[in-house]
């Protein structure tokens, strides 16, 4: 594969949103796959949220990658591929592009098809010499070997920007990370961004924004349940409701009922009194020592670690241990 655009198609459909929504819906604590967040409409606000000047996440990485440029770009593998797990805009990896002459292929992953297809032609479009094989799939369930053939006759990298690992269970984390091993194999390297902790106000402020904008994002799962399950539900019934779990470190986003609902989904009934949430996503927020001990007891090595001057955010640079 040299100098070409391919395509795979391994996206979970309407099907898979349909049944985890019911399941999700009809348990005593509400909850959702943050999956179900990032349709077309979703990654859209997703990427306008990353603009918002209270969302500091992209700009301190931004950051990073421009200060530690050199060194990143030295430490990447030559004639390498990035395979980036839920990839959204071209925004970083343009960013990486720019910085290193080693990357001649480029592997995004993402379950939004429109989406995925849009930036991955764009980029093309920038880079014709770069050998792009976009997949539409859910990054936490990859079939590797699947992944290995597209690579071939690459060093592969994997790329996971942005808080996303944040946004994942500890047993996901624990099997994305087996996954990534798999792929990267000795002589890979892995580029992980992880969002640390501070203070509670200046996470309200990035998750609660002022132009409503994160609010926005939380209430498209409504319609796109409206969109995709044939459910009519009266949206403005939700609150976005974003909270800071001290004792899990974590920022918590809800849809908050502010009054008794009562729907169906085909034959499953829901209801919802009023107050009661749906947890639609969590960002956890890592301190850097620890978490660089747990990649160590799963068997990576982190080889360097990257702060913006404000110390909110980390990039590390990881390989496996010999
Ligand atoms: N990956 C993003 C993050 O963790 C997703 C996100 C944006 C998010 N806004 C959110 C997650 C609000 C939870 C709550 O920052």
């Amino acid at each position: 594969m040299k100098m070409s655009f391919d395509f795979t198609d391994l996206a979970p459909t309407t099907v898979s949103f349909r049944d985890d929504v019911i399941v999700g819906l009809t348990q005593q604590l509400k909850k959702t796959s943050p999956m179900h967040l990032y349709d077309e409409r979703g990654s859209q606000f997703f990427e306008q949220i990353c603009e918002l000047e209270e969302y500091y996440v992209t700009r301190a990485e931004m950051e990073i990658f421009d200060a530690a440029a050199l060194h990143i770009s030295e430490a990447l593998p030559s004639n390498c591929t990035i395979v980036e797990y839920g990839s959204g805009s071209d925004r970083k990896i343009s960013q990486l592009l720019k910085l290193s002459k080693r990357i001649k292929g480029y592997v995004p992953i993402d379950i939004s098809k429109t989406f995925l297809l849009k930036m991955s032609k764009k980029l093309w479009q920038n880079y014709p010499h770069l050998d792009i094989h976009a997949i539409c799939a859910n990054f936490l369930q990859l079939d590797t070997d699947h992944i290995a053939k597209i690579i071939d006759g690459y060093n592969p990298v994997v790329f996971f920007p942005g808080s996303s690992i944040g946004n994942l269970s500890a047993d996901e984390i624990t099997k994305l990370l087996m996954q990534t091993k798999k792929i990267i194999g000795g002589q890979g390297k892995m580029i992980l961004g992880i969002d640390l902790q501070k203070t509670e106000e200046v996470l309200l402020q990035a998750y609660d924004d002022s132009k409503g904008v994160t609010a926005l994002f939380n209430k498209n799962l409504i319609h796109r349940m409206n969109r995709e399950l044939q459910t009519n539900i009266d949206a403005n019934c939700f609150k976005h409701h974003a909270i800071y779990n001290e004792n899990k470190n974590r920022i918590e986003m809800h849809l908050k009922a502010l009054q008794d609902l009562h729907f169906w989904i085909g034959d499953y009934e829901i209801t919802l009194q009023k107050n009661e949430t749906i947890h639609t996503e969590s960002s956890q927020k890592y301190n850097v020592d620890d978490f660089s001990r747990f990649l160590n007891t799963v068997g990576f090595k982190v080889e360097s670690i990257f702060f913006d001057t404000k110390k909110y955010f980390v990039v590390l640079l990881l390989a496996l241990k010999k």
